[in-house]
C-alpha cells in the first residue's frame, strides 16, 4: 500500500471510531464551530496543536507558518486573526513556538535560502533587537533556545499592535494573548509571555477611532 492510500485507510478507521463513540459527532461538528482559542504555531510536523493540548476538532482555530510569526503585512495571518477575534469571538490567542525550531536556526545563519530569506528576515530582526542579551549566553544551543523564547514574546507583542486586537480589547475586553514554547524533548509547554486586554502597550502603536 502506498503512503497516500494509507492516509485514506486511516481516515476511514478514524471516522468510524468517532461515530462509534458518538453517533451525532460529525453532525454536531458540521453545524457550528465555537472554538475558544486561536493557535498561531510553527508548521513543524512535530508540533500539532490539538494533540499536544489534548483537544478535539472544533476546539482550536489554527494558523501555522514557519517559526510561528505574526507579520503585520501577512494578509493570511491577519485574515485568520480578524475572523477568529471578530466572528468566532475567541477568548485566547496563543503563539506557540518550539525549541529546536528549524526556522529560527536558519535565520541565524548567513545561508541564502531564496524566497524564504524574506520570511526569515523577521526573525533576524528579533535577534538584532535582543542581541546583547543573547550574546551573553555561553553556548549556541542556549542562544538559540533563548531566541526561540524571545521570538514568541515579540510575536505576542506584534498581536497587541494590531487594530484587530486593540478594537476587540476596547469593545469586548478580550482576547488574552499568550506566548508559549513547546519542548520537543519532553512534550511539555512553557509559558513565556502573557498580555491581558488593555494592558499598557507602547503609545506609538495605539490607534484612536477604533
Ligand atoms: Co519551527
Amino acid at each position: 500500500m502506498n503512503s497516500i492510500d494509507k492516509l485514506f485507510l486511516e481516515n476511514k478507521a478514524w471516522a468510524n471510531e468517532r461515530r462509534k463513540d458518538d453517533p451525532s459527532y460529525f453532525k454536531r461538528l458540521s453545524e457550528i464551530q465555537t472554538p475558544e482559542f486561536l493557535w498561531i504555531g510553527c508548521s513543524d510536523s512535530r508540533v500539532p496543536a490539538n494533540e499536544i493540548t489534548g483537544t478535539d476538532p472544533g476546539e482550536i482555530f489554527v494558523h501555522r507558518n514557519i517559526a510561528n510569526m505574526v507579520v503585520h503585512t501577512d494578509l493570511n495571518l491577519l485574515s485568520v486573526l480578524g475572523y477568529a477575534v471578530h466572528h468566532l469571538k475567541v477568548q485566547h490567542v496563543i503563539v506557540c513556538g518550539h525549541y529546536g525550531c528549524g526556522g529560527v536556526k536558519a535565520a541565524v545563519t548567513q545561508h541564502n535560502f531564496g524566497i524564504i530569506n524574506k520570511w526569515l528576515r523577521n526573525i533576524k530582526d528579533v535577534k538584532r533587537l535582543h542581541q546583547s542579551e543573547i550574546e551573553q549566553l555561553p553556548t549556541d544551543e542556549q542562544q538559540l533556545n533563548r531566541l526561540v523564547e524571545l521570538n514568541v514574546e515579540e510575536q505576542v507583542i506584534h498581536l497587541a499592535k494590531t487594530s484587530i486586537i486593540q478594537k476587540a480589547w476596547q469593545y469586548h475586553h478580550r482576547p488574552s494573548l499568550h506566548g508559549w514554547v513547546y519542548n520537543l524533548e519532553d512534550g511539555l509547554l512553557k509559558k513565556i509571555k502573557e498580555i491581558q486586554p488593555n494592558d499598557v502597550i507602547d503609545d506609538l502603536y495605539c490607534y484612536d477611532n477604533l
